[in-house]
């Protein structure tokens, strides 16, 4: 038994199908589908700088017993990177190796480096193939698969992509034993946002015997990231481009993003994870007090986070303005014409879209959880 779990992504008319693989130990035994999906007997790998001296050698020696030899372009870590500066210096990159449009780039690391190679392939002689080899469980049950790319702008997150499918995704579980503790439950709070969306058994699962996945159960984890994957495929397969469905993988981030744009992106105060565990909690607890949800529901939930040692209230100590976090919120790719659109939900499981929400509906609720 190969340990791989696989999930497909897409192919009922839409883009072309690929697989996401998915085990401890999947690295390893990716060599031949990493083969095939390069198709080439070289690939550019950009890589996290931190991430490839600790797992570099690793897909070196899986690419080269496949007869694949890599190039390799650093970026620093963290998000900082996904900037205009550093799109250009990979593609430079690119120039400088003399990649054509028959050549592959490999993802190797967390969001960021997803994000930031995803996009410098979708734009490279106007899109070239990627794989992504996602290194943090953040990118494993989200980032990696669905083919958003994007870099930031001063103006704003992610405000500047393209939607560009990866050919090939092999979320190697074993990777995750090197992330530092409060990044792996970062990436949880995605895990139990794909539950309250739209599973309630899973939810459940992970209320119980699943909750040790965010300690580092591999697994647990292994399902956490299977089921979260198979969860978001369905959803992509739907709507690629975020014309409706697609939204609802959104739940708690108009609210966290706004709180995180606050904190100019500090991740040392608030993670991005951190950020969509309190934004699902005030999602939770904005539906509850608008008639459509449970107060146990929303009090489920709450748990689920806390549980993992992750926050659900906003810190006093950050001073939010409830006024400036609407104006945040406004300004959200998901709202049109200045009107809010959130991701609310009827209960555990029970996520939708709600356009054209009450702004001063919500800016009354988040002074009342403590904003001033
Ligand atoms: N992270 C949300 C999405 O991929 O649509």
């Amino acid at each position: 038994m190969s340990g791989n779990r696989i999930v497909t992504v897409g192919g009922s008319g839409g883009f072309a199908p690929y697989e996401v693989v998915i085990g401890a130990g999947a690295l390893g035994r990716a060599g031949r589908r990493l083969k095939t999906a390069i198709g080439r007997d070289r690939c550019v790998v950009v890589a996290d700088a931190t991430v490839w001296g600790l797992h570099g050698a690793a897909l070196a020696a899986v690419l080269g017993e496949a007869g694949v030899k890599a190039e390799v372009i650093d970026v620093p870590a963290g998000e900082r990177s996904k900037s205009f500066a550093e799109l250009e210096r990979v593609l430079d990159g690119f120039g400088a190796l003399g990649l054509d449009r028959g050549d592959c780039v490999v993802a190797l690391g967390g969001g960021v480096v997803g994000d930031l190679a995803g996009l410098a392939a979708a734009l490279w002689m106007r899109g070239i193939g990627v794989v992504q080899v996602p290194t943090s469980l953040l990118a494993q049950v989200d980032s990696s698969v669905g083919g958003k790319t994007a870099i930031d702008t001063p103006r704003g997150k992610n405000l500047v992509g393209a939607f560009h499918q990866p050919r090939l995704v092999v979320a190697d579980i074993g990777l995750l034993a090197t992330l530092p503790e409060r990044q792996l439950r970062s990436g949880w709070a995605e895990v139990i946002k794909h539950g309250l969306i739209c599973d309630a058994e899973f939810f459940a699962w992970l209320e119980g015997e699943g909750a040790v996945g965010a300690r580092g159960d591999v697994v647990a984890l292994t399902r956490a990231v299977e089921r979260s994957v198979e969860i978001k495929a369905a959803i992509v397969a739907e709507d690629e481009k975020e014309a409706g469905r697609r939204a609802l993988l959104n739940l708690g981030h108009t609210f966290g993003h706004a709180l995180e744009a606050e904190l100019a992106f500090d991740e040392a105060r608030l993670s991005h994870g951190e950020a969509v565990a309190v934004g699902c909690a005030l999602a939770f607890r904005f539906s509850v007090r608008t008639g459509l949800a449970t107060a146990e529901a929303a009090a489920r939930a709450e748990a689920a986070f806390g549980a993992a040692g992750l926050p659900t209230r906003l810190d006093p100590a950050d001073g939010f303005d409830a006024a400036r976090l609407v104006e945040r919120m406004r300004g959200d790719k998901k709202a049109e014409g200045g009107r809010l659109t959130l991701v609310l939900a009827r209960g555990i499981g029970e996520a939708f879209v709600a356009k054209d929400v009450d702004a001063a509906a919500v800016e009354q609720f988040l002074k009342d959880e403590g904003a001033s």
